[in-house]
């Protein structure tokens, strides 16, 4: 089954109104990127804006975190409903950077892919090792348990993102071949799941993904796309990632 690319931006505490014209690039570069499904996931502050300046296009709007109930006295907090409400799409659960500075267990993050599933959004569930994990060889161990924890039994539209924590924003990268090895262990994973997840359920890559290194990292079977942090934040550099899939 062909899976369409998708290749997302999350732009972590990045961004205030005055982006909106770096984000208009992304709207305007889309154009000539039909294979491939774009995503900008700013901070709250800028979704409503940027759905807006989305609208008519094919560029989809994901936050980056939301709480697991709809409603109710958590100050600060902001639901799955709400994020849909200004115009999100997608939400990312469990990113590593939630997991390590705000406490977040697998159980967190399984409720909150629950409230995406309830809110319409599609979850995007990121999964990953440390180093220490990687080097003690336990990296396919972690990301398989953290897989059991954090993806709830009946979600049916989602996402894997494999972010190993050590190439997070340092520059550093798995070599295709460790990409290659751990997206096929997701797959398989995927693939002991009811119905078609194994099949039809997208592997995203994400942690220092660049320029210089999308069309190496992408080109690996099983990696469906990419998920960008510091990357994304230049629409010319977000731009000639996804074009990596041309
Ligand atoms: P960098 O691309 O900056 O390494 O960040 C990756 C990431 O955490 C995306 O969610």
């Amino acid at each position: 089954m062909a899976r369409r690319p998708l290749v997302a931006g999350n732009w972590k505490m990045h961004g205030l109104q005055s982006a909106s014209g770096e984000f208009d690039k992304i709207v305007a570069g889309a154009r000539s990127l039909p294979g491939v499904e774009l995503m900008v996931c700013p901070p709250a502050t800028l979704i409503a804006g940027f759905a807006a300046a989305a609208r008519g296009s094919s560029v989809l709007i994901g936050a980056q975190d939301c709480h697991a109930l709809a409603s109710g006295a958590y100050t600060g907090d902001i639901s799955a409903e709400m994020l849909k409400d200004a115009g999100a799409a997608a939400v990312i659960v469990g990113h590593s950077e939630r997991r390590h500075y705000h406490g977040e267990t697998d159980a967190t993050v399984r409720a909150k892919a629950l409230a995406a599933k309830r809110a319409g959004l599609l979850a995007i569930v990121c999964v990953g090792e440390t180093r220490a994990e990687r080097d003690t060889g336990r990296a396919a161990a972690v990301v398989r348990a953290a897989l059991d924890g954090s993806v709830p039994d009946d979600l049916v539209d989602f996402v894997v993102a494999y972010e190993p924590v050590w190439a997070i924003g340092t520059g550093l990268t798995p070599t295709p071949a460790d990409v290659g090895d751990m997206h096929r262990v997701i797959r398989e994973w995927l693939g002991s799941r009811p119905g078609k997840a194994g099949e039809r359920t997208r592997i995203l890559y994400g942690g220092s993904v660049t320029t210089a290194n999308a069309k190496e990292l992408l080109a690996v079977d099983n990696v469906d796309g990419a998920l960008v942090g510091g990357a994304s934040l230049k629409a010319q550099d977000f731009l000639a990632i996804a074009r990596a899939y041309r």
